[in-house]
């Protein structure tokens, strides 16, 4: 039993884990609230460490060597330990290291790791309890330690496959996973594990021979979740990612049943539920449902690409030219995009607009959804760089700006801005909601070269008359245009 004092403080936790997470819904408090729900893990995780059950284990295993392990305080606490300690090490330097870019990936892991997690420990409470032939009264965990067990592993496997393409081990295209095979794993998990809970409920326990089934099962959804993500392209993975993160948030729910605790339960269920909202407004943003992205391979790898534009000539300007146009503009709309991040050219986006600005040149920040490859990339990237918040401007608003806009100033941007989805059937990106920037008076387009954007498809928009590239790395461009619009 968990000690009355324990089960309040969780609730304290679970508390502070919900005021953080509304937090986090504007950027002027979104730290305090990454802040206060890491307080709220830190908490929930100490006060586990007062339960009776872990300090005074009570429970007899029939391994000899694991009961002594179990019974040795010293041994006991030195494995408890050295696991956080490890742990937090490879955490902390891994977060201070990741670059922005490669955020999706990191998430991969964190999510597959945390998945896995819970799935083992929904394992090992099986095995735990199989041991004693008939456990009764245990046939209610059985449910919780089965869909535990099974999302935790098609987490598990799929976050590592997702991680893989992502950083370019395994291929992004999809591969081909024959769909029968997927199917008959799917229905092999669900059905060995369906008898495991209904064979508990009618013995009135967990029994013995229902081990091997349940391992049985435990395999099928390792094998489902390496077939669900191995066909999916990779422009789809941020949206797979974030559909196992909150497949992660609810194996750590049933968890917290498996294990009585209660701020696992509302943890994982609030990652479980925030994971699935996220993952419907990405793919609103990408005009993609998320059937078609589970069955239906989108690529990335440029098949099926849109070859409008193809032919055309791309008008090339240069700094000083750009620096003119920007001097002499009344209004300039800056959009930032995933070259923006590679280049980390936040800041001297933010210098140039600040000088404009006392130029009397109106400038505000047009911010895609789906700019980067993470959920709110662009707005992080500016906010680091201190650019108001009042000058960021969603899609929807900023879009009918574009039509009086004199400069729309794409950084590093391109499937965003491309016009191709609005009218070109064959485009992989069809029905992607664009920022209007073929509107604006003049567009100056800074990229390095002639390089595709992440969907890997031609953007008709360089080949407009009213187009301008700017090539270089956008940083170097940025530092020189700064310096060429100081002078002007
Ligand atoms: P992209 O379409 O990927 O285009 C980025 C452009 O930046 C490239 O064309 C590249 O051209 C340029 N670039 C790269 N490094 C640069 C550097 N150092 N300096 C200057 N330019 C550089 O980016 P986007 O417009 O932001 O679109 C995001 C894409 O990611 C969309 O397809 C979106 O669907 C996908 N995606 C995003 C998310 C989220 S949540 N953000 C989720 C899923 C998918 P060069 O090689 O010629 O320089």
């Amino acid at each position: 039993m968990i000690p009355f004092y324990i089960h309040a403080i969780y609730i304290i936790a679970a508390s502070m884990f919900i005021v953080g997470i509304k937090w986090m819904n504007s950027p002027v408090t979104a730290r305090k609230g990454n802040q206060l729900s890491a307080m709220a893990a830190i908490l929930a995780v100490a006060v586990t460490f007062l339960n009776p059950s872990l300090l005074h284990p009570a429970l007899k295993v029939d391994s000899p060597l694991v009961d002594a392990w179990l019974h040795n305080d010293t041994l006991r606490w030195a494995t408890v330990f050295s696991g956080i300690f490890v742990g937090s090490l490879i955490g902390f330097v891994m977060a201070r290291t990741v670059k922005m870019t490669d955020m999706p990936q990191a998430v991969a892991i964190f999510n597959g790791l945390g998945g896995g997690a819970a799935a083992l420990v929904s394992v090992a409470t099986f095995l735990g309890m199989a041991q004693h032939i008939v456990l009764q009264g245990a046939e209610e965990s059985a449910l919780s330690i089965v869909l535990g067990t099974l999302i935790g592993s098609v987490t598990f496997t799929g976050s590592m496959i997702a991680f893989g393409k992502l950083q370019g081990w395994i291929s992004g295209r999809p591969i081909r996973f024959p769909r029968v095979l997927l199917m008959l794993l799917g229905a092999g998990a669900m059905l060995l594990a369906g008898y495991v809970v209904v064979a508990s409920y009618r013995h009135g326990g967990l029994v013995l021979f229902d081990r091997t089934l349940f391992l049985g099962a435990f395999a099928c959804a390792l094998l489902f979740g390496i077939g669900l993500v191995l066909p999916i392209g990779g422009a789809d993975m941020p949206v797979v990612i974030s559909l196992l993160n909150s497949f992660t948030g609810t194996a750590a729910a049933f968890t917290g049943f498996v294990l009585g605790n209660n701020v696992l339960i509302i943890g994982g269920a609030l990652v479980g539920a925030s994971g699935f909202i996220l993952t419907g407004l990405m793919c609103k943003a990408m005009n993609r449902n998320l059937v078609n992205v589970l069955f239906g391979a989108f690529g990335g790898d440029g098949s099926g690409a849109s070859v409008a534009g193809d032919g055309g000539t791309e008008l090339e300007t240069s700094v000083d030219d750009a620096a003119i146009m920007l001097s002499y503009a009344q209004s300039v709309i800056i959009v930032p995009g995933y070259g923006l991040a590679v280049a980390q050219a936040q800041h001297g986006v933010q210098k140039l607009a600040e000088i404009l600005e006392k130029k009397g040149v109106s400038v505000k920040y047009a911010i895609h959804p789906v700019a980067g490859r993470m959920p709110g990339h662009m707005n992080v990237l500016l906010a680091e760089a201190n650019v108001p918040y009042s000058l960021l401007f969603d899609m929807e608003d900023i879009n009918p700006e574009f039509e009086k806009a004199d400069v729309a100033l794409i950084i590093g941007a391109n499937d965003v801005t491309n016009p191709s989805a609005r009218t070109d059937t064959n485009s992989p990106i069809f029905g992607m909601p664009i920022l209007d920037c073929d509107k604006a008076k003049n567009v100056i387009v800074m990229k390095r070269g002639r390089g595709k954007g992440f969907a890997g498809i031609e953007n008709p928009l360089y080949f407009l008359p009213g187009t301008r590239m700017l090539f270089g790395d956008a940083k170097k461009t940025i530092t020189a245009l700064v310096t060429a619009v100081e002078e002007a």
